[in-house]
């Protein structure tokens, strides 16, 4: 069932939320566009842009999660002005990481220098940025941290089957990252709507390791992304939608209320389908899905970060992010800039 966090919202004492102070992104250099892919698979330039409004997305070589996640946090401290060692806690959503141990958290930690930090890794894939967020919320509304990093970065060209036309054109490396602190406005607001559905994940997959030891071997897996695209289409214009409505009837808002909708940029289209569904000015749905392809748990900070570079973030506005895939998973945050 979905948890609905019952805490905060307008007309009852609101104690804390979170202000973003700083964000950043990195993204490897290399950019592979459509018609670079119509190379390697039987696939062209009309349908990935027609079907998905991809039109370009970077591809990395060489950079690990760990990188692209320690340089997209360095920028986000940097734009904060806040040292490394100031940061209590550093949060990874990724489900690309090269390595089982230790977490990218861990390794970003030592990366950058954040010798005071706790710091572990969550997976909920495309969500993952979004439970990361609420998760820091809570420590930080608990008072047990005075600030968190919130990173969530991919290199997804790793789990891909660059032989699989229906995925590899979908896909991109990148990561984003934002820099919190406790905010104690009165009225500031931050809630949430989240919830999961295991029943359901056969429908995105990736496998990392056979099942075998020494007193057995089980089959093979396929080590690549596994998707029904069309139930994960379906699932994304259903849920979200329903999720989002349901979050601003707790917030006792409409979608008019809403400065902006930061949507995980899964597909144009499921974008666009969502803002229908919710008879939202689609005005107020950013994208960037054109040059960065879906970039899983990095694809919010990342969206994020070019809107507040862009300088359409303005103190006061109201804001919805959402986040859903693979588990499956899904999220939307409310929260005033
Ligand atoms: N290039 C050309 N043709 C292709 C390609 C390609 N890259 N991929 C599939 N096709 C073909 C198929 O083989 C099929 O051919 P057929 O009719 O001869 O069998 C035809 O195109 C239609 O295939 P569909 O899968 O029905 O195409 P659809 O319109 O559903 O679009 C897509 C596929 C884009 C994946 C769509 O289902 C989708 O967007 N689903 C959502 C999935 C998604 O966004 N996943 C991202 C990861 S999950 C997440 O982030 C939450």
């Amino acid at each position: 069932m979905p948890y609905d966090n019952p805490v905060r919202g307008p007309g009852k004492e609101k104690k804390m939320s979170i202000t973003i102070k700083g964000t950043g992104s990195a993204l490897p250099e290399k950019t592979v566009t459509n018609e670079e892919l119509s190379k390697i698979v039987d696939t062209g330039d009309e349908w990935i842009r027609e079907r998905t409004g991809i039109g370009e997305r970077r591809i990395a070589t060489g950079q690990t999660v760990a990188m692209l996640a320690s340089d997209a946090a360095q920028k986000a401290l940097a734009d904060a002005g806040v040292d490394p060692e100031k940061v209590d806690l550093i949060l990874v959503a990724t489900c690309s990481g090269e390595q089982a141990l230790p977490c990218v958290a861990c390794q970003v930690q030592g990366l950058i220098g954040a010798e005071n930090a706790v710091a572990f890794d969550i997976n909920a894939a495309c969500s993952g940025f979004l439970f990361a967020l609420s998760t820091a919320e809570i420590y930080l509304a608990q008072g047990i941290y005075n600030n968190a990093l919130i990173i969530g970065a991919e290199v997804l060209s790793n789990i891909i089957d660059w032989s699989d036309r229906s995925t590899c054109v979908l896909f991109g490396d990148g990561a984003g990252a934002a820099y919190v602190e406790k905010d104690t406005r009165k009225k500031a607001l931050f809630q949430f709507v989240q919830g999961s559905n295991g029943a359901k994940g056969e429908v995105l997959s990736c496998g990392q390791r056979d099942s075998a030891n020494c007193f057995y071997r089980g089959e093979e897996i396929s080590k690549y992304v596994v998707m029904d695209g069309r139930e994960v289409f379906r699932f994304a214009t259903r849920q979200v939608p329903d999720t989002i409505a349901r979050l601003l009837e707790k917030a006792a808002l409409t979608c008019e209320d809403v400065d902006l909708f930061l949507l995980h940029q899964a597909n144009l289209r499921i974008i666009e389908g969502i803002a229908r569904r919710l008879k939202a000015d689609i005005q107020k749905f950013p994208v960037n899905i054109r040059h960065v392809g879906n970039t899983s748990s990095a694809s919010v900070p990342l969206l994020l970060d070019e809107v507040r570079a862009a300088g359409k973030l303005k103190e006061g506005m109201k804001v919805v992010l959402a986040g859903f895939g693979a588990g499956l998973t899904y999220s939307a945050i409310l929260l005033e800039i």
